[in-house]
């Protein structure tokens, strides 16, 4: 079931979703060389607990998983793809980091994840992170009423095969609402004009991920939730949660 949201509705996700895009602008200020994972948890924790909101991932179990998130947000450093749980390590020079973060504030959800670097960053890096940021975007506008889902994944997957990058298959956007994971499935590859139609008052987290190595293979962690490239190399994801509008795309998780 895919539920429209007035545009009552909507201003009230909206207000989640802010909650969720400052707990993410903190943690990324928060972040440097030598701060650990863990910090950054807390840093999210705190913004999420002070504006009277609900932190989402932790104690969530989904099908695929061994047991409950024990964190508030998601930390995948380097060749972690996505889904890895925040510890004592500490950020080195360098490093390619993807926080993700959700939230519930008067029972609506807020998702959405950003990748960035601490250090000395490597082009190769900045220009992974620059094309899944890209290509979030195209997956965004590509989000008006008449369109379908598959112009949504085609257009993610276009700016991945011009960057030469690896897409991982099983994973990808979603619907949210009332809760952050709901129908659709929003796959970061598709046909353009197939699919589920697109509606005003639909609302999805898009969120693409790149792999470096053109390789889109990952392996579970021995946690059970860390995704790694099976090639090692490093990987980016971008993510917002997107309203259907007749005025176009509204993004709902800016700070
Ligand atoms: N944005 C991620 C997703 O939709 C959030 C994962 S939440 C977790 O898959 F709790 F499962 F980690
Ligand atoms: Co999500």
């Amino acid at each position: 079931m895919v539920e429209i949201k007035s545009a009552g509705e909507l201003d009230a996700m909206r207000e989640a979703g802010r909650v969720v895009g400052r707990a993410l602008q903190e943690v990324v200020k928060h972040a440097a060389v030598g701060v650990r994972l863990v910090e950054l948890d807390e840093v999210a924790a705190t913004v999420i607990a002070e504006a009277g909101a609900t932190p989402s991932f932790l104690h969530y179990q989904p099908a695929f998983a061994p047991t409950p998130y024990p964190k508030v947000i998601c930390a995948s450093v380097n060749d972690v793809i996505v889904h890895g749980i925040p510890d004592r390590s500490r950020l080195r020079d360098g490093d390619v980091v993807s926080i993700d973060c959700g939230a519930y504030l008067d029972g609506w959800a807020g998702d959405s994840a950003v990748t960035f670097t601490v250090g000395l960053p490597r082009p190769r890096d900045l220009e992974l992170i620059s094309a899944t940021e890209r290509a979030l975007q195209a997956g965004i506008a590509a989000m008006t009423p008449g369109n379908r889902l598959g112009d949504i994944g085609h257009a993610i997957a276009q700016h991945a095969a011009e960057g030469g990058y690896g897409v991982p298959v099983d994973f990808g956007g979603h619907g949210i609402g009332r809760r952050m994971h709901e129908d659709p499935h929003v796959a970061n590859h598709g046909r353009p004009g197939r699919g589920m139609v697109l509606r005003a008052g639909m609302t999805l987290a898009i969120e693409p991920m790149f792999v470096a190595g053109g390789n889109g293979d990952y392996r579970t962690a021995r946690d059970g939730w860390a995704l790694h490239s099976v090639d090692g190399t490093r990987a980016a994801h971008a993510e917002h949660s997107v309203a259907v509008t007749d005025d176009g795309p509204v993004i709902l998780t800016l700070p």
